[in-house]
């Protein structure tokens, strides 16, 4: 048992005298900590997803959500956030007409803190927020639709817009680009940067590439 009083406790750290246990105790409550908001605040939701599909929340920057928007620009209809963290990107797209607007999102906090942002602001019966795994999200009737997701999973995310979305959607990447898709648009610099792919033009590129003949050797 350590005797010490807080003061005297203080003072060893204030003349720099903490020495290895003090720095290994600090070490190991730090890590506990982090452990502890990890399991307890960031993780919950994802027990079902595979490691190498999980991506944690980074909120985008105010930016980030401008450019977002320059690309929908023009467009009107259903919008969804495919992950939607605390909702900023669903409030906005609601704020410029589009509807319904839905985020969805498998952390149970961030859900909360989405539709209390909606209360706060007074638009909780226009946006919704739904815990649900992106993955199984039926994407067929979805014409606007933003991801911020990491990019080991773009490429997975890819095929399954691909397969899903009509001819006429607009998929809005930010942060990370989609690797093997060519952009219609681009808007912003570095973190803060946009994307935009027309399924109907990535449809007809994926189309002619296959149809070029590949030459025989005799
Ligand atoms: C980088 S954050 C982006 C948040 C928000 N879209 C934004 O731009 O501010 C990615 C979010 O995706 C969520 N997410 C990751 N995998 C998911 C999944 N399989 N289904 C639903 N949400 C997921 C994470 O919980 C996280 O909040």
């Amino acid at each position: 048992m350590d005797d010490n009083t807080p003061e005297e406790g203080f003072s060893e750290f204030k003349n720099g005298q903490l020495g290895l246990w003090g720095v290994a105790q600090i070490a190991a409550g730090t890590g506990l900590a982090v452990y502890a908001m990890w399991v307890g605040i960031l993780q919950p939701g994802f027990r079902k997803v595979p490691l190498k599909l999980q991506v944690p929340y980074i909120p985008a920057s105010k930016l980030q959500v401008e450019n977002v928007m320059a690309l929908l620009k023009g467009r009107k209809g259903g919008f969804v956030d495919l992950g939607s963290g605390d909702g900023r990107i669903v409030l906005e797209a609601h704020r410029r007409g589009f509807a319904p607007a839905v985020g969805y999102e498998l952390n149970p906090w961030l859900i909360r803190l989405s539709r209390f942002h909606a209360w706060k602001l007074g638009h909780h019966e226009k946006v919704s927020y739904r815990r649900e795994d992106l993955w199984k999200v039926d994407l067929t009737k979805c014409k606007n639709v933003t991801v911020f997701l990491a990019p080991s999973v773009l490429s997975l995310l890819q095929e399954k817009l691909q397969a899903e979305l009509p001819d006429d959607a607009l998929v809005v990447a930010g942060r990370f680009p989609f690797p093997d898709w060519k952009p219609c648009r681009i808007e912003g610099q570095g973190v803060d940067r946009a994307w935009a792919y027309s399924m109907q033009a990535q449809r007809q590129k994926n189309f002619a590439k296959q149809s070029v003949p590949t030459p025989t050797i005799q």
